[in-house]
């Protein structure tokens, strides 16, 4: 009986701490929202002329490459190449077969593979790409499961412009350890409470200086 009676006493009492929950801060989900995923080409590659779809090498056979460095542009205007030092196009496409994708030892790769190409120059990010430590995996966490998915690079960068935009961090969540968020001045008077120790209606003085 007094066990029970301790109980409850200590139950009303825990009652009394106020310990303070907010509501949490919505984000509208259209922040959220990264933008339309990249659809990436598949072999064979092709462009649009005149809206019929012909392949690359429907053209590059009449006529041979203006050179292995590459040449001034006569034609493709809609690719813009902001790729940093990467600005030949040949530092990607073969100059002898454009439905393919040319590697550092001459050997070529289908577009399917263009994360091979990736890997070329950017072996650190590649290697964190094959650990899902960047990029997107979906459908299954087991590795070697038949449903994973990992999303290449080119479904999320564009080859020849591969850069993100800088984008402004959402507010974090809003955390009992947080403290009151309305008061994001840290005031020194010791009107600022943590909300842990609340419920003890002590102020909190000099630990912010
Ligand atoms: C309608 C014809 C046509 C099609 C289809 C076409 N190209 Fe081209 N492409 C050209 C022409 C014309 C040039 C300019 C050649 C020049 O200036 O020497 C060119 C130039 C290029 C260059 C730059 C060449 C260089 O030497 O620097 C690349 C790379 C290229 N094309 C890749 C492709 C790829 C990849 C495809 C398929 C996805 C493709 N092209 C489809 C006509 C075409
Ligand atoms: C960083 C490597 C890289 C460089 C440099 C590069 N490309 Fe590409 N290009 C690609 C890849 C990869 C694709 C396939 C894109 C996809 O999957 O969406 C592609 C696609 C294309 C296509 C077909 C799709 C489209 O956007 O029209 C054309 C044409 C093309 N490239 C031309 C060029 C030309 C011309 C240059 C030089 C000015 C160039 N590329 C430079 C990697 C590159
Ligand atoms: C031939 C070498 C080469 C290849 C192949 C290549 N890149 Fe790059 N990449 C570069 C260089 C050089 C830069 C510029 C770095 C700089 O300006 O600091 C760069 C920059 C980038 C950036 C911007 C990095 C930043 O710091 O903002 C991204 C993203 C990127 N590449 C993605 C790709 C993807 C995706 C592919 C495959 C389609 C690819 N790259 C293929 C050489 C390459
Ligand atoms: C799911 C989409 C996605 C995939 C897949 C992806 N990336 Fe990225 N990558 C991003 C985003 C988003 C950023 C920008 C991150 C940021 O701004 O902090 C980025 C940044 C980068 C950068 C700049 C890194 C830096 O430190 O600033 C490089 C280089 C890059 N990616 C290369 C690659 C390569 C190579 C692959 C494929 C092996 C790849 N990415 C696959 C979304 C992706």
């Amino acid at each position: 009986m007094g066990f029970i009676g301790l109980t409850s006493a200590l139950l009303a009492l825990s009652t009394s701490f106020d310990v303070p929950i907010k509501s949490a801060i919505t984000i509208d989900r259209h922040l959220l929202e990264p933008g339309a995923r990249r659809v990436a080409m598949s072999d064979p590659p092709h462009v649009m002329v005149g809206g019929r779809s012909q392949t690359c090498n429907g053209c590059h056979q009449i006529f041979a490459s203006a050179g292995a460095a590459g040449a001034p542009r006569a034609y493709h205007e809609s690719v813009q190449l902001a790729h940093g030092l990467n600005d030949r196009c040949v530092n990607c496409h073969d100059p002898k077969d454009r439905e393919r994708l040319t590697l550092r030892d001459g050997s070529t790769i289908p577009f399917s593979q263009t994360p091979q190409l990736c890997a070329q120059c950017h072996g650190t990010l590649y290697r964190d790409w094959q650990r899902g430590t960047h990029g997107k995996t979906l459908g299954s966490w087991v590795s070697h499961s038949a449903e994973q998915r990992r999303l290449n690079c080119n479904e999320c960068h564009d080859p020849h412009s591969p850069r993100y935009e800088p984008y402004a961090p959402l507010p974090a969540p809003n955390t009992l350890r947080m403290g009151e968020q309305q008061h994001a001045d840290h005031r020194e008077s010791g009107a600022l409470v943590s909300p842990l120790r609340r419920w003890l209606h002590q102020p909190q003085t000099g630990e912010h200086q």
